[in-house]
């Protein structure tokens, strides 16, 4: 058995996303404890006590629970947010908004008093709105709330270009940035296989067309789903930050992360390149953009205001 962290994760919500962040954090050994917490009190044990009877074959040392109650998330270091209506086929992430919202804002007051020092990774859509509702209720530090999407956005794009290229997806480094939602901005100028720059090894068209199929990635996979929306994919990308944080491994991964001037823009939540240790966004990293990248950063930035302004109105904010 490997050397086990005496950190805390909770994970708030037991659906797919969120038992999956359940299982890789335990397999991973990230944590001496993991609470998963639902409202659903029985599929929250029932989840954990399966994954604890996993413990013997696959040899982790963490302690799952499951719980509805939110003083058993007490004192956690990370706490990963997956709680949250997924979208239905033809629905945008922004149509979960004011549902989403009310569930942010509960979760939000008992992370708050139980785990004021805790690093807060929300996966619930819309994601970018989200975040920043988070941050506004928690009161935390911008560093300590952060917004998972651009790592997944990027290894849908990387999974693309490895098919494309017929090359293994292990040498391929894709950067999507901007909004979870159609507006992300795929950067073709910082995607390459093992240094090679992908417009050196693709046409215009193709990279575009892998672009948009991007965009589209998380719908794709719920039109062909019917029922609930991707999972594997989102909470390898949620793991992999806890992990960056709980570890101090501080790698640089597009994070959805609250700007105060960078790259121009001030009081929102969009992905940007970030480095990610234990004091949680380190650092932010402006990397220059080509005028299109730069003119899809605007697009997107104003649809996530649009989607704050939303909250606003309609005083969840
Ligand atoms: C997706 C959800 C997690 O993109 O937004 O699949």
């Amino acid at each position: 058995m490997s050397r086990l962290s005496q950190k805390k994760i909770t994970v708030v919500g037991a659906g797919y996303v969120g038992m999956t962040c359940a299982q890789l954090c335990a397999y991973k050994n990230l944590a001496a404890e993991i609470v998963v917490i639902d409202v659903l009190d029985g599929r929250a044990k029932g989840i954990a006590l399966d994954l604890n009877q996993s413990a013997a074959v696959e040899g982790f040392g963490a302690r799952v629970r499951g719980t509805a109650d939110p003083k058993d998330t007490h004192g956690s270091d990370v706490v990963i947010m997956t709680a949250g209506l997924p979208r239905k086929p033809g629905m945008s992430r922004s149509d979960l908004l004011e549902t989403n919202a009310k569930i942010i804002t509960s979760v939000a007051d008992y992370v708050r008093l139980g785990s004021p020092d805790a690093h807060v990774i929300v996966v619930t859509n819309p994601l970018d709105s989200m975040v920043h509702l988070m941050r506004a209720k928690t009161g935390f530090p911008g560093a300590r709330v952060t917004g998972m999407a651009g790592v997944l956005d990027s290894a849908r794009f990387s999974w693309f270009i490895a098919e494309a290229t017929k090359s293994s997806v292990q040498d391929v480094k894709a950067m999507v940035l901007g909004a979870h939602g159609d507006s992300m901005v795929p950067v073709p100028q910082y995607c390459n296989v093992n240094g090679v720059g992908i417009q050196q090894l693709l046409d215009k068209g193709s990279i575009e067309a892998m672009a948009t199929r991007t965009k589209n990635g998380g719908a794709e996979i719920v039109g062909l789903l019917k029922t609930g929306s991707a999972f594997f994919a989102p909470a390898s990308s949620a793991v992999a930050m806890a992990a960056s944080i709980l570890l101090d491994q501080k790698r640089l991964l597009p994070t959805a992360c609250w700007l105060n001037g960078q790259y121009g823009f001030h009081d929102v939540y969009m992905g940007v390149p970030a480095i990610l240790g234990k004091d949680g966004v380190e650092k932010i990293v402006e990397i220059p953009l080509d005028n299109e990248s730069r003119a899809q950063m605007h697009k997107t930035a104003g649809a996530i205001m649009a989607d704050v302004q939303i909250l606003r109105d309609k005083r969840l904010l």
